[in-house]
């Protein structure tokens, strides 16, 4: 299959990611079908898509044509037999769990034609952890968005040991198609390229702010303060969304023994979560959103 028969794209799971991974694949010609269990989070998707248009025609990107025909080019549905039909390309952006990535696959696979190729959303799962589950591990790999996909256009490119090299080279030139920069990994790495680099920051602030060691401004001020950056990690964070960040956590802490501080930062990032702050999709995480005080111009300038 060559790119531009990349046509009709299901993306799976309407949360965070998959609405803005739906919307860049439609402004950018894709037919996208959003698929996900929850018809709450459907309707909540459809608001979400709304407010991408709206945002994008007015800061300029995208005319308001051009945004009410992406809208158009998407549908969504709770049914998966409607879902997959005439699929060329799956985008799953279901919870991080390796079991229910399989099971999501599995299910696919027997609906599906044997043309559509699978990608997985996953921040730091590995394919190979749902490869066989998902009964065509030679169209399988990882394309990883980073959010917002349309302005953070760089996607990880992960395929494994079993992905067939042209659906590897079809996925990097589909990339490139929405607009996005694909990096390509040789080989299989938790956590791709960029959140290799950034895990460690994410995980020693949390560790900073689990220990009482400091205030969550006061470790985001001195992140933006120095490193001259518009948003710190707890910020972020707020962005990804708690839960996503609670479940990567979880994950890992359970799997990372020697390492109790993991244990505690994925505790204290459940008092949050428990309390239904999952950061700017709740209105409320570290900070409180629209508006977060970290975007007020006094957080890192003194006015002295
Ligand atoms: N949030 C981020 O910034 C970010 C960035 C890159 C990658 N990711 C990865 O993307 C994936 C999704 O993250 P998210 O933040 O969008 O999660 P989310 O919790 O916002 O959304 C997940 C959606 O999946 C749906 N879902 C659950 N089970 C399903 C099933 N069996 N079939 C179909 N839909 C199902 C849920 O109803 C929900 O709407 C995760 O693997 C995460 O690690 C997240």
């Amino acid at each position: 299959m060559k790119q531009d028969e990349i046509r009709r794209v299901l993306i799976i799971g309407a949360g965070t990611m998959g609405q803005q991974i739906a919307w860049q694949c439609a402004a950018h010609g894709c037919d996208v079908v959003l698929y996900d269990v929850a018809a709450p989070a459907l309707e909540n998707a459809l608001r979400q898509l709304n407010d991408y248009a709206a945002e994008l025609s007015a800061q300029g990107f995208l005319t308001t044509d051009q945004c009410e025909a992406a809208r158009r080019r998407i549908t969504t549905t709770t049914d998966p037999r409607t879902a997959a039909q005439e699929i060329d390309l799956i985008s799953e952006s279901v919870p991080e769990d390796p079991k229910l990535k399989g099971k999501v696959f599995a299910q696919f696979n027997a609906l599906c034609p044997p043309r559509t190729i699978f990608t997985t959303n996953t921040s730091t799962l590995v394919p190979p952890q749902f490869a066989r589950a998902s009964g065509r591990p030679d169209r399988l790999l990882a394309l990883h968005f980073h959010p917002p996909v349309w302005a953070h256009n760089i996607v990880d490119v992960m395929p494994h040991k079993g992905t067939d090299p042209e659906v590897t080279a079809c996925v990097l030139d589909f990339a490139r198609r929405i607009g996005q920069m694909p990096i390509h990994l040789k080989r299989e790495n938790h956590s791709y390229v960029f959140n290799t680099m950034f895990s460690p920051v994410n995980r020693e602030a949390l560790t900073l702010a689990a220990n009482g060691v400091a205030s969550i401004e006061e470790i985001d001020r001195a992140w933006m303060g120095i490193m001259e950056m518009s948003i710190g990690p707890f910020g972020l964070m707020d962005l990804v969304g708690l839960d996503t960040v609670w479940h990567i956590s979880h994950y890992w802490a359970r799997r990372v023994f020697f390492m109790r501080q993991l244990k505690k930062n994925a505790d204290f990032l459940k008092s949050y979560v428990d309390r239904g702050w999952l950061g700017v999709k709740s209105g409320h995480g570290f900070y409180s959103y629209p508006n977060p005080v970290f975007q007020r111009p006094d957080f890192i300038r003194s006015n002295q």
